[in-house]
């Protein structure tokens, strides 16, 4: 018999399964004949004089358990009760929209039913459209839906993909602290902890970024990667700022040139799109109420071809001469202007001028110190804005120090950090990726905060 490297993983995987059948399980692996009990949420109903159809879900896949139930006397069920039912597992009827169906009988004394949860007469999430707006008024209830319980599922891939990616490139997946002493980008962004004066006898904040921490264990490791949380106190009611997201950073040893950390970015953000195109396109794409040619559009961009690349001087004079606005040195891009530079595709945009980035970056290779930019780089995606944003670091100690009194930060606060540098320095740098922010523009959505399942945002945190 033949296997492909899925079928033989989920094989192995098979001895290890000591938890009761899944629908995705059943869906995939159950004889036609035997009996099936299939326990989930009953998401629709339609009856009939005497047969009722039900669709049954229970989170593990997009696909449903399609039930049938047989005969005059049939069980009663409501939208949303959880249930668990028993009956026999047949090929649908030709020209069904389904494979399978699970047929129950209830003169059949092998075939039974339970109801495991009862839910109220106004129950909310009713078979017909619901809008996102109501949605976010449920935060308990809104992760069963098929939209978001499918963007769900695309974020669990895509950490797996990730996972894939950076080990084939020999990377280490580290934990970097949530707590910190430092504030990584010097925005004056971070949440600080109460308390924390007594506790750790300093000023303690959650992190906004664990690039500090990472570029630490680099200089151990080599490269790193890790996928965290950071919590940003900014004001922005935007459908792309969270106060607590996910980022996924890499720090990476042995760079002194801008270009292989834009190639391995690249590559990385293809790979995983390549990943959802090739083994997760039909799954997500079953679940989700979006727009399909919106969603394969996007993907698209991304595969399509080579990434434009253009440094932020070339950036403003296009930006000028297209007559889009009128900037000057120093001036940053809004949304609009990152949109118009990515018109045409995905689009590196690089060596910023310094005084617009924190302290840790290392400057442009043909830096003046007229204009002084540094080797930075943003992702900018078609009409999504800014998804990456990475650099390579100073790694020389005098310079760093120097470039922290500017910043009028604390040398003895960050002893730690500098260390690094006194101690067999190596060039090197890193990005960081936000995360709802790539599962959004890859589920065709637009907006991180349905990304999130317990969005946190200003005047947003209800449970
Ligand atoms: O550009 P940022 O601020 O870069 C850093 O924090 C670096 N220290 C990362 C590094 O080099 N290791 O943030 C990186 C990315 C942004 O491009 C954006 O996608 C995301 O993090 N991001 C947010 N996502 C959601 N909500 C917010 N408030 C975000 N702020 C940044």
């Amino acid at each position: 018999m033949f296997f492909t490297t899925k079928t033989l993983h989920r094989c192995l995987c098979r001895g290890y399964r000591t938890l009761q059948p899944t629908i995705k399980d059943q869906l995939s692996s159950t004889p036609i004949g035997s009996i099936l009990e299939a326990k989930g949420f009953v998401k629709s109903i339609r009856n009939s004089k005497n047969v009722s159809f039900l669709d049954i879900t229970d989170g593990t896949t997009s696909k449903n358990i399609n039930v049938v139930l047989l005969g005059k006397e049939q069980p009663k069920f409501q939208i949303g009760q959880s249930i668990a039912i028993k009956g026999e597992w047949n090929m649908s009827k030709s020209g069904s929209s389904q494979e399978f169906e699970l047929k129950y009988n209830s003169k059949n004394s092998d075939h039974s039913y339970q109801i495991i949860g009862t839910v109220p007469e106004d129950y909310p999430l009713q078979k017909k459209a619901t809008s996102m707006s109501f949605l976010r008024t449920l935060p308990s209830l809104k992760h069963r839906t098929s939209t978001i319980s499918s963007f769900y599922r695309l974020r669990s891939f895509l950490e797996t993909s990730m996972m894939e990616f950076f080990n084939s490139q020999d990377f280490t997946k580290v934990y970097p602290p949530l707590i910190t002493s430092s504030d990584c980008e010097g925005a004056g962004e971070t949440f600080k902890i109460s308390k924390c004066e007594d506790f750790f006898e300093k000023q303690a904040y959650l992190t906004v970024s664990t690039q500090l921490h990472l570029e630490s264990l680099a200089l151990a490791l080599n490269r790193v990667w890790s996928l965290s949380p950071c919590f940003r106190a900014e004001n922005s009611k935007t459908s792309r700022h969270l106060c607590e997201f996910w980022m996924l950073e890499a720090e990476i040893c042995y760079l002194d040139d801008l270009e292989p950390l834009l190639d391995f970015t690249e590559s990385m953000v293809k790979f995983a799109t390549k990943k959802v195109v090739e083994n997760y396109k039909d799954e997500y794409l079953n679940g989700v109420y979006i727009d399909k040619e919106v969603v394969e559009s996007r993907w698209n961009s991304i595969l399509d071809k080579e990434w434009q690349r253009m440094t932020y001087n070339e950036a403003i004079q296009l930006i000028n001469e297209k007559g889009v606005d009128s900037l000057k040195f120093g001036d940053s891009l809004s949304l609009d202007h990152e949109r118009f530079l990515a018109s045409h595709g995905p689009i590196f945009i690089t060596d910023y001028p310094k005084s617009m980035k924190p302290f840790y970056m290392l400057n442009s290779k043909d830096y003046s110190p007229e204009k002084s930019t540094v080797a930075c780089f943003d992702l900018l995606l078609p009409e999504f804005g800014e998804l990456v944003g990475g650099s390579l670091r100073e790694h020389d100690y005098d310079s760093l120090v120097n470039s922290m009194k500017k910043h009028q930060m604390s040398i003895e606060e960050m002893k730690w950090y500098l260390d690094l540098r006194k101690n067999g320095t190596i060039p090197h740098g890193g990005f960081g990726m936000g995360w709802e922010r790539f599962i959004n523009y890859l589920s065709g959505h637009d907006n991180v905060r349905d990304i999130a399942p317990f969005p946190r945002a200003p005047s947003l945190c209800n449970a």
